[in-house]
């Protein structure tokens, strides 16, 4: 059976590496009864090294939230793609909106791509607009930000990369609307069919869609039947109470 993935954006959470360690362990319980879920945790990339040592079985990987665009050398501050592999993670986050607010451009995002992937890690690509028009540009918007994200990455690598479809309107307490059943349907088909196009691949099945925004378990039945391959938790990935029961829907599945 193919195992939805959730993947938990801890973001600038929790201040102590203590309390990082609880929601880790709480977390790991919530998911030992659970079949059909795989978790990736991202914490912040401080975390990593330590969090990962404290893990066993395959339920749990680790990602980055970031990284820079290049390497190695005199960036003061920056961790490279390489460094956060060797530090235990998986995955990367890239291209996410709060990112993108602080000057990550396509260009930018477009090198830390490729950079991720060249170091061994696999891509979760944000993308989403800000808002949405009637006459439906915003899907104009969406494909061009996915063509100019991926500007140069070879079908080679389209196994290692997942789109996560983030509507800013649908993201954090400020959320202005809740996503429904079918305008996400609507555009996981649409995202998947423009990397169909791009990588001429047969099958849908052959590329992966996250949806987040918002995402918690009084929302999770009806998101849960469409057609995404997983979710990208915020908020909801730091409460016990609430990311338990949102796996246990998603695992019900
Ligand atoms: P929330 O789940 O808090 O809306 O955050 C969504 C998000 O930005 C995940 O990357």
């Amino acid at each position: 059976m193919k195992k939805t993935l959730v993947v938990a954006n801890w973001k600038m959470n929790p201040t102590t590496l203590r309390v990082a360690k609880t929601i880790f362990s709480d977390t790991k319980k919530s998911l030992s009864k659970l079949n059909g879920v795989e978790v990736v945790i991202c914490p912040p990339s401080v975390y990593l090294s330590e969090l990962k040592r404290l893990s066993s079985g395959n339920k749990i990987s680790f990602g980055a939230q970031n990284c820079f665009n290049q390497e190695k050398g005199p960036w003061t501050g920056e961790i490279s793609p390489v460094m956060l592999m060797t530090s235990g993670a998986k995955f990367i986050i890239l291209g996410h909106s709060e990112n993108r607010r602080g000057g990550d451009n396509d260009e930018i995002v477009n090198q830390k791509i490729k950079l991720a992937l060249k170091s061994g890690l696999d891509v979760i690509l944000c993308v989403g607009e800000k808002e949405r028009d009637e006459d439906g540009h915003y899907f104009r918007f969406l494909k061009k930000q996915i063509l100019d994200d991926l500007e140069g990455i070879g079908k080679n690598y389209l196994k290692n990369i997942l789109i996560a479809y983030e509507p800013l309107w649908a993201i954090g307490v400020g959320a202005e609307k809740v996503i429904t059943d079918k305008q996400l349907q609507e555009v996981t088909i649409f995202i998947k069919k423009v990397l169909v196009d791009k990588y001429n691949v047969k099958d849908f099945k052959d590329v992966r869609i996250l949806y987040g925004g918002s995402v918690s378990y009084k929302i999770i039945d009806d998101l849960a039947e469409t057609d995404v391959d997983g979710f990208l938790v915020g908020r909801d990935s730091l409460s016990q109470e609430k990311f338990s029961k949102l796996l246990k829907v998603i695992g019900s599945k």
